[in-house]
């Protein structure tokens, strides 16, 4: 099958930009409190659920890493392979690999979570649905996902320039309601939405939501 286009430019230029990346989210995530809180509140619910969590688009892992150190049994996945070798070396007690969310190689209902922390945010949303059902698919009967991206009106920024490297990256923007509907179509239940005003550095406001697939 051949690969859209937004999979091959969203993995070129994460490759580009993997070093600068996650030197700066890196140091930003413990000046996010309500991030880190949020997190913690999925990892108590996976605890729970029990079984691996994934986090889909885990970029260079220390998202993946602050999971793990929660007490949740984490593994990340990236569409970049320059991110998913940062990741290894900074955490290699963890396990990461290369892959997209779009088509998961993982087995049906087997996760107790899936994260998808800002990993969203490069997708058209006419390919959301695929990732959702990707969502759905994965996660066991009682599991959970997380799901953090830029808040806004649905609209899409193209970028030429991040992190201080030329790049062609398109940049999306959704309303939890519309993300939230999406999942429900995937036969995921929305528990809990969110709307942050632009904080710690965040140019735009974020958006957040929980949801579980029944059973
Ligand atoms: C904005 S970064 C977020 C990284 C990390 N989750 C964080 O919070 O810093 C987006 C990440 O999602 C990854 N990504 C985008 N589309 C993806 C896809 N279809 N499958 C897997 N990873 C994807 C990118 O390679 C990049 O590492």
């Amino acid at each position: 099958m051949t690969e859209t286009a937004h999979l091959t430019e969203t993995r070129s230029a994460y490759d580009a930009v993997a070093v600068d990346y996650a030197a700066l989210v890196t140091a930003k995530l413990p000046e996010l409190p309500l991030d880190r809180a949020l997190l913690g509140a999925f990892a108590e619910l996976v605890r729970a659920a029990g079984g691996p969590v994934a986090d889909l688009g885990c970029g260079p892992g220390h998202v993946t890493a602050h999971l793990a150190a929660l007490g949740v049994e984490a593994f990340g996945l990236d569409l970049s392979p320059r991110m998913v070798a940062l990741a290894r070396r900074a955490y290699p007690g963890l396990r990461f690999e290369v892959g997209s969310m779009t088509g998961l190689d993982l087995p049906d209902g087997r996760l107790g979570g899936v994260l998808s922390w800002w990993s969203i945010v490069h997708t058209p949303r006419e390919l959301l649905p695929r990732v959702f059902a990707e969502f759905q698919r994965v996660l066991a009967p009682g599991g959970h996902a997380l799901l953090g991206f830029h808040g806004g009106d649905d609209e899409h920024v193209r970028r030429d320039q991040a992190y201080g490297h030329r790049v062609a990256l398109d940049v999306h923007f959704a309303r939890p309601d519309g993300i939230a509907g999406l999942l429900a179509e995937a036969g995921l239940v929305v528990t809990a939405s969110m709307w942050a005003a632009p904080e710690q550095g965040r140019r735009r406001p974020s958006a957040y939501l929980f949801a579980r697939k029944p059973g």
